[in-house]
């Protein structure tokens, strides 16, 4: 089996194809791009100046079926994901794909069963749950810092897109739910548990702001199988740079985390340095929220050092061309509830997880004739027991 290192075609110039390969190229890591297409033969060859990158290619099935070439990495818009797939999997390429996998879950589904049969691998380019503080935080959820996950928040909030076609409907598949509820969606999955059913969804959405078809603002709940709720908020008409953060609720504990805007760096300028500050900064002068190293802290370092281990390695990654069609199934039914006003199933048309009696969310038992419900230690202090009997329900309290 080939290791490392793995040659990369690179579909896409554009904001995501800079940051894949900004991660790629830098800390001196073995795995690179070793041909960019693009539609623009002069964009192509800017782009593989910049990152000394040997070849370039216009035409997708030439660049893809490149025998030169082990990993396809598609980072085009969301309309072209499927037929790149197709191509990629034709030429027996690895594959590894941005979010969303599809603009909806017949699109994803297809590109599952295309990889699945073709034998190559398929990875879901899900960055957001692969930065150093989600990862961390996952690690504390899975030794059960928290308990039993009973809810989640994920926010994503920016004041919109940076091209044309994600403002199109016919082909993004639809607005801030498709674009950046995707990320919210599968953060949130990650923290219940990825083996844990979302059973329904219930969706508001709006097109608020934007002239558009698609909704520019969003607000959805997932609810799983255990009883546990995940909830997303987007916006693409959020003023003040790109609002990421995430809270997860247990019955042992809480965590939250800000990646973005409120990282605890802050800084002001009253001239600027004429330069980047931040992905959707709104100004670079006055108050600004700088990022420190912004590759690493997206999560696309440990994203691809999974991607590539994964594949020398033979098993599935974290992130999956599954995982991508659970969230394109999710993202479907929050589009339904959002028409219907109504919980809306999540209709998976295949399910990898857990099967049969899933545990649901119990009360903590304080001895075998008694339910806990809360201890307190009060302003005068005393410290009180809250108890349910568990035979009459009666609840009574207890000075301890
Ligand atoms: N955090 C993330 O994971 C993240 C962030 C941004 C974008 N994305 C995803 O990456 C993909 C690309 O987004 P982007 O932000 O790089 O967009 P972009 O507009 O910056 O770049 C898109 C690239 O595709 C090219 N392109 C556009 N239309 C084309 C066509 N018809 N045929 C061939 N090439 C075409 C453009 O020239 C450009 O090189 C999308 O699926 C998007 O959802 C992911």
């Amino acid at each position: 089996m080939k290791t490392q290192p793995y040659k990369i075609a690179m579909l896409g110039t554009g904001l995501i194809g800079t940051f894949y390969t900004m991660a790629l190229h830098r800390q001196r890591k073995p795995d690179r791009v070793q041909l960019v297409y693009s539609r623009s033969g002069e964009r192509a060859k800017t782009f593989a100046n910049t990152w000394g990158i040997p070849k370039t290619a216009t035409d997708l099935k030439t660049a893809v079926s490149d025998p030169n070439i082990d990993v396809v990495l598609i980072a085009l818009p969301n309309h072209l994901h499927l037929e790149a797939v197709k191509l990629a999997a034709a030429a027996g390429k690895h594959i590894l794909c941005t979010k969303p996998l599809g603009r909806n879950a017949e699109e994803a589904f297809e590109m599952l069963e295309i990889v699945e049969k073709a034998g190559v691998f398929g990875g879901y380019l899900e960055d957001l749950v692969y930065t150093p503080k989600t990862l961390k935080s996952l690690e504390s959820v899975r030794n059960g810092a928290l308990g039993d996950i009973t809810w989640t928040r994920s926010r994503e909030a920016h004041p919109g897109p940076h091209s044309d076609w994600f403002w199109n409907k016919e082909l993004s598949g639809g607005g801030a739910i498709v674009d950046i509820g995707c990320h919210c969606i599968e953060i949130g999955r990650s923290y219940i548990g990825k083996d844990v059913l979302p059973v329904e969804v219930m969706c508001w959405a709006d097109t608020l702001v934007k002239p558009i078809d698609a909704e520019d603002n969003a607000i959805g709940m997932i609810k799983y199988v255990t009883g546990a709720i995940s909830q997303f908020e987007v916006s693409w008409s959020f003023r003040g740079g790109m609002d990421l953060r995430d809270e997860v609720a247990g019955t042992e504990g809480s965590l939250r985390v800000d990646h973005f805007l409120r990282t605890g760096f802050e800084m002001f300028t009253s001239v600027g340095e004429k330069d980047y500050v931040a992905e959707k900064a709104e100004s670079d002068t006055g108050w600004l929220f700088p990022v420190g190293d912004e590759v690493n802290s997206l999560g696309y370092d440990h994203m691809f050092e999974d991607m590539f281990d994964s594949i020398s390695q033979g098993r599935a990654p974290i992130e999956s061309f599954y995982d991508g069609y659970v969230v394109n199934e999710i993202i479907d039914a929050c589009y339904r509830s959002a028409r219907s006003r109504q919980w809306e199933p999540v209709k998976l048309k295949v399910w990898r997880g857990e099967s049969g009696e899933t545990k649901k969310i119990a009360p903590k038992s304080y001895d075998e004739n008694y339910y806990l419900i809360k201890t307190e230690k009060l302003n005068d202090k005393r410290s009180k027991l809250i108890l349910k009997d568990k035979k009459t329900g009666e609840i009574v309290q207890r000075e301890v």
